[in-house]
């Protein structure tokens, strides 16, 4: 069971390959969809999903796809379930499990995750649908005197009793905290608390005897503020990300895999280039990328029948410059090579 854990965390982490987060929840699909004006329906998710699964070539540079809970539950067109296609592709199926960041209680201002209640036996039900890895994500905000120890702590003991249930039932956990980019903060601050963050999650992580080898971090890069005046350019953010991580994550993990959160996907890939660039710890840097691999796409498919082609050419050329990012080739003329 270890030993499978800790190739299927191999796996995701492969060469040239990053993860595909495509699990957007009910309300945040619906915000995506408005921006290209099509209602969130059932089908019209399923549509969607079908056609970034169905793209042609995508196992070049996706390793695996996180799924939500009704499309992991969903078939492609001509009736095969998404699990089943993707894993035919040869791309690993996982899914978030968390239910989402609530406001912790008489901590204004701050999140902490819930889902726990119930994991396990959901845990059973999504390793019966063919998932093999999963996600939870925590949500750090900085502000006024925030975030708080105490908010830091709740959250990284949710995500290590999350981590030791998914490996329990034999499924890779990916740790997601994320410290969000929202204000006008200098990149400091963002690094400390990113430092705090990871140290209590990792922490955390060793007293739940979760099992590092058989884990993936999923975290923020150290960015300014989404609104700061100076924000840190390329090289800065690429700096800053790989010290944090050197001071803060075990040697024995297996990768880090960033989250776009807000960047353009031009930034997320130009920084995550950087990152493979420069001399980082042991551990593969690679991407898990929502917006930043599917906005090209989700604005070429716009819901219409007759451009699922553009839509799968869109998410391919993203995939394919993010895959050159993973070993530090990537060149921004790039961007206007044909897709
Ligand atoms: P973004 O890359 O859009 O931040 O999404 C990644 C993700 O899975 C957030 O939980």
């Amino acid at each position: 069971m270890a030993d499978d854990l800790h190739q299927t965390a191999k796996a995701l982490v492969a060469p040239n390959k990053g993860i595909l987060a495509a699990d957007e929840s009910f309300p945040t699909i619906e915000k995506r969809f408005k921006s290209i004006s099509i209602e969130s329906t059932e089908e019209n998710r399923r549509a969607y999903r079908d056609m970034l699964f169905t793209t042609q070539g995508l196992e070049e540079f996706i390793s695996g796809v996180i799924l939500f809970d009704e499309t992991i539950r969903q078939s492609s067109s001509d009736g095969t379930p998404f699990p089943r296609l993707l894993e035919s592709k040869g791309i690993i199926p996982g899914i978030k499990v968390d239910t989402g960041a609530k406001d912790l209680a008489l901590f204004p201002e701050e999140k902490v995750t819930e889902g726990l209640d119930g994991l396990r036996g959901r845990c059973e039900e999504y390793v019966g649908l063919g998932a093999r890895f999963t996600k939870w994500r925590a949500v750090i905000t900085i502000g006024d005197d925030i975030p708080s120890d105490f908010c830091i702590l709740a959250n990284a003991h949710a995500l290590a009793r999350y981590a030791a249930l998914s490996q329990e039932a034999g499924m890779v956990p990916i740790v997601e905290p994320e410290v969000l980019m929202d204000g006008d903060h200098r990149i400091e601050r963002c690094y400390d608390a990113t430092a705090r963050t990871l140290t209590a999650l990792f922490e955390q992580l060793d007293a739940h005897r979760v099992d590092i080898k058989g884990t993936l971090l999923k975290t923020n890069m150290v960015l300014s503020g989404k609104d700061a005046a100076d924000r840190a350019g390329i090289e800065e953010v690429a700096r800053q990300t790989v010290k944090v991580l050197g001071e803060t994550v075990p040697d024995g993990l297996p990768g880090v895999v960033f989250l776009s959160g807000g960047q353009s996907d031009g930034e997320a890939t130009a920084h995550l280039n950087a990152m493979n660039q420069i001399d980082h710890g042991a551990w593969e840097l690679s991407f898990s990328y929502g917006r930043a691999l599917q906005a090209p796409a989700l604005s070429a498919w716009a819901g219409d029948a007759a451009k699922v082609d553009e839509g799968q050419k869109a998410l391919y050329h993203r995939s394919r410059l993010n895959g050159a990012a993973r070993t530090g080739s990537y060149d921004p003329r790039m961007e206007t090579e044909a897709a």
